[in-house]
């Protein structure tokens, strides 16, 4: 029977998945992306280098590794072309990749939508990626979209893009923007499909055969973070998919009891780009010094990213929500140095104490975080290599963090790069 592990994002994204992916794609056969698109920016550093991904799982790194993106996905061809040219010229040219036939696929168009959208929502915008993201997933959902696999038949591709466009155009017209020609769009489209053609295949089937094989070790791998999800997240401040574990199953085209390990990568404080509420939000010099010291700015789009403390309210929910048994705390190494180290444990709504976030922005934006103080620790843990040689205020807090929960640090993360990275969980250890 295989292993299977899904890492997926527990606060608002850019949590550090890519590293934990990476981490542990070292040892997996399979890494597997089952929603999002090229809205993810997923980090991976070794050997003094820093790669940055979108679409592309984590695991690209390991020749030995099938990497998938997976049906769930919204797919820019042109944009995993772009990636995979930059991949090239940073010497990574030894890898193996597959994309569903069954994935959505992001047009141009799309990205124009999206920033009109945002344009039209004037000061009430989301603060999206820009990427085209929203529009694809509508049209995937409204049955007009297009599939990666249909770029596989030409006349039947060219059927789909003619209908598609007839109400792109006008809607593009309607709202002042440009529209498209179809000639060249198609055109273009089959370059693309010269390109990523023999890639475009059923990843649920390949995903099956591994998923009943002894041994085989399968990650998948989730984008943005569970306050972003469309259901469970800072509605309408969220992005289109759903980042959950619960996602997997439809994602990646398997059957929902495979899924039974969930590793929810946390940041050891909070960030959030874009808009909408963040509860425990910090404003002050401090906000300043993290930012500073994490190097918090966009993968993708290179905005400071908003930083609070970590939110024990969030992480017990988003556990909940997502079957987390394990935390992946993140970026602990910037905590060094502070005097103390505040969690929140409630919010307070209105006078009275509530412990899950209410549903309307407008009643989470009224929440008030309660803390805990605990006292800080100053020794640089960056090259630290065991949980035992943390200092104690440190090992205090991650208990804190445990304790809020109710779910086990498994992986503490010290450092941006693969090495920088202590294993605490004996079934982390065997994976
Ligand atoms: P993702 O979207 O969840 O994959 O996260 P991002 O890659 O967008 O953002 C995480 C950022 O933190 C990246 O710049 C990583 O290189 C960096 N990072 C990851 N883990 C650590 C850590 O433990 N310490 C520090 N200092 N940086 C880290
Ligand atoms: P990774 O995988 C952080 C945010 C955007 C915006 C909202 C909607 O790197 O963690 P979208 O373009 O998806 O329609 O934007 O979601 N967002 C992310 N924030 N990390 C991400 O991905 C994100 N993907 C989307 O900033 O607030
Ligand atoms: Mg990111």
């Amino acid at each position: 029977m295989s292993d299977r592990l899904v890492v997926i994002g527990s606060q608002w994204g850019d949590e550090g998945k890519g590293k934990i992916t990476d981490y542990f794609a070292c040892r997996a056969d399979m890494v597997v992306r089952y929603q999002g698109g090229n809205n993810a920016g997923h980090s991976v550093m070794f050997n003094g280098k820093k790669y940055s991904l979108q679409s592309i799982p984590s695991g690209i790194f390991n020749p030995d590794t099938i990497n998938i993106m997976g049906n769930g996905m919204v797919v820019n061809p042109e944009s995993v072309v772009l990636e995979l040219q930059k991949l090239r010229d940073q010497g990574i040219t030894n890898f193996q990749l597959y994309i569903s036939d069954r994935a959505a696929m992001v047009m141009p168009w799309h990205a124009d939508l999206d920033g009109a959208y945002e344009a039209g929502k004037g000061k009430k915008l989301i603060g999206t990626t820009k990427k085209g993201i929203g529009p694809a997933y509508c049209d995937k959902y409204s049955r007009s979209g297009l599939r990666m696999g249909d770029l596989l038949e030409p006349d039947y591709f060219a059927e789909r893009l003619k209908d598609a466009m007839i109400i792109k155009n006008k809607e593009l017209e309607m709202l002042g923007l440009q529209a498209y020609d179809y000639q060249k769009v198609y055109k273009r489209f089959m370059e693309l499909a010269e390109l990523l053609g023999p890639r475009i295949v059923d990843t649920s089937a390949i995903i099956n055969k591994a998923l009943r094989e002894d041994g085989k070790k399968i990650l998948f791998e989730g984008a943005q973070g569970m306050m972003l999800c469309i259901d469970h997240g800072t509605y309408p401040f969220v992005t289109s998919s759903t980042p959950s574990a619960a996602s997997v199953p439809v994602g990646a085209g398997i059957a929902p009891h495979w899924i039974d390990n969930v590793l929810g990568v946390a940041k050891a404080y909070c960030t959030r780009v874009g808009e909408g509420p963040f509860p425990t939000e910090l404003f002050d010099n401090l906000a300043h010094e993290i930012r500073e010291r994490g190097h918090e700015y966009g993968t993708v789009t290179g905005r400071p990213r908003r930083i609070g403390w970590f939110d024990g309210v969030v992480a017990r929910y988003t556990s909940q929500l997502a079957g987390i048994n394990h935390w992946a705390l993140m970026l602990f190494d910037v905590l060094s140095g502070m005097e103390t180290v505040k969690i929140c444990t409630h919010y307070e709504l209105d006078g009275k104490i509530v412990d899950t976030p209410p549903s309307t922005i407008s009643k989470l934006s009224r929440c008030k975080p309660v803390y805990v103080e605990l006292p800080g620790w100053t020794e640089d843990i960056s090259n630290m290599k065991t949980y035992e040689e943390l200092p104690e205020n440190a090992k205090n807090y991650v208990k804190k963090i445990e304790e809020i929960t109710g779910v086990l640090v498994g992986v503490i993360s010290v450092g941006p790069d693969r090495s920088q990275t202590i294993l605490v969980s004996d079934y982390l250890k065997n994976f």
